[in-house]
């Protein structure tokens, strides 16, 4: 199992968890390995079981997330597993999602003897952004900012080009994929005209991009709207076109970003990168919606600017990882309340990491089909976003 963890952490799955499986066969010995890469790809239980083949035939697997029982778009692994003979799986964390969830019972009923729990809190702590999400079913807000070294987010007449090295923004690019979707503020799209793709040769799947623009300002010809990827823009209700997403309104007229959370899970986004403006990490922040803050500090100065953050944003969050990407400083904060678990989490998961690292590196452990090495410092999948706390 704790091989299937390591597996677990590849790709970019999202909104879907990261999955991990070993098969052993009949004598003990692994047979197969796979992790579920990207969302819409094969599942870890049916790339393990095509590498396993028939020696999978009264073995064992080791599964870290419930196999699922449902036909997604993907049949599912709990008929997969019984179709290869497998007598016993042995399940890391139950699925909490009901869509998904089954599958131990599935196989119980067909004979297969179900192990559940085995190494859970390791495996939970891969996956606590998804699992977070789907148990409270709203989407994992990650807020991203960068700043001048003076704490600006632009010049006043917007001209604001690159803050921060190309580092960095690879970082941040590859956070929109592990996220699986990113919102900028209207000003952001009209200023700017990013893209907020990831754009990176490691990630399959593009994020969704949300756009919040309540009074539909933001105009036809920018990049957003164009090209195959969908953009929707978030407006107070009632929705009057495509491609909208109505939200209610609170008393001072601002949009409830709770439940724009809760309306996006629903649609089956599991998280969410919010890249900004200031304006928008500000009203995130000011509503009490964010569960992570990824701050980057540039090292240019502007002098005076729209401001990164409100004074005394900082009252409720703890920094939890400082380290530098190039020249930049790179802050990673969570909510103070919510440290119990994750902070626990963070300490165990870091230790994982180091594990990791040796495991792959060691040449009397390969595995059947070798995964890339997770060792780069600019994987954004959760697991290195939180075992690089001193690295
Ligand atoms: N350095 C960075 O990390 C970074 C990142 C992104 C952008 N930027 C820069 O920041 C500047 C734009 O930022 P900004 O702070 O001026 O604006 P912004 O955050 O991009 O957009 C603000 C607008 O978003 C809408 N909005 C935000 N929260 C809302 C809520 N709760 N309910 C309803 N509407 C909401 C409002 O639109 P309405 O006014 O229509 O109501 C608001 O005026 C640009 O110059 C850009 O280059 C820097």
């Amino acid at each position: 199992m704790a091989r299937a963890i390591e597996l677990s952490a590849q790709g970019y799955p999202a909104p879907n968890p990261h999955v991990g499986c070993v098969i052993l066969g009949p004598d003990g010995s692994t047979v197969g390995e796979g992790w579920h890469e990207y969302a819409g790809g094969p599942h870890a239980e049916v790339m393990a079981l095509r590498a396993a083949g028939d020696r999978a035939r009264g073995g064992t697997a080791c599964v870290t997330l419930e196999p699922c029982n449902h036909q997604g778009r993907t049949g599912p692994c709990s008929q997969a597993l019984l179709q290869a003979g497998v007598r016993r799986v042995l399940i890391a964390v139950r699925d909490p999602n009901p869509q998904a969830a089954g599958g131990a019972e599935a196989l119980e009923r067909a004979g297969v003897e179900v192990v559940s729990g085995v190494f859970s809190s390791e495996a939970e702590q891969i996956n606590f952004r998804w699992l977070t999400a789907v148990r409270r079913k709203s989407a994992w807000v990650a807020l991203k900012l960068a700043q001048t070294a003076d704490g600006f987010v632009a010049r006043s007449d917007g001209t604001s080009k690159w803050i921060t090295t190309e580092e960095s923004r690879r970082y941040a690019r590859l956070l929109r994929a592990t996220m699986g979707s990113v919102l900028v503020g209207r000003r952001t799209v009209e200023a700017d005209d990013p893209l907020l793709t990831a754009r990176d040769p490691d990630v399959r799947n593009e994020p969704h991009r949300w756009v919040l623009d309540p009074n539909r300002r933001v105009g036809p010809g920018f990049q957003i709207w164009g090209g195959d990827l969908p953009a929707t823009r978030i407006v107070k209700l009632p929705v009057q076109g495509e491609n909208e997403l109505g939200v209610p309104d609170r008393s001072d007229g601002t949009l409830d970003l709770g439940a724009f959370t809760v309306e996006i899970f629903h649609r089956g986004h599991t998280g969410v990168l919010v890249e900004g403006g200031a304006a928008t990490v500000s009203q995130f922040l000011s509503q009490g919606i964010g569960d992570e803050l990824h701050l980057f500090t540039g090292s240019v100065s502007f002098g005076s600017g729209i401001r990164a953050l409100p004074d005394g944003w900082s009252e409720g969050w703890q920094r939890v990882e400082e380290r530098l990407i190039s020249s930049d400083l790179y802050q990673l904060w969570r909510p103070v309340q919510e440290m119990g678990e994750p902070s626990s989490a963070l300490r165990s998961q870091y230790k994982q990491g180091r594990t990791v690292r040796k495991h792959l590196l060691s040449p009397t452990n390969q595995p059947t089909n070798q995964p890339r090495p997770v060792s780069s410092a600019l994987r954004a999948g959760p697991f290195s976003v939180w075992t690089s706390v001193s690295d």
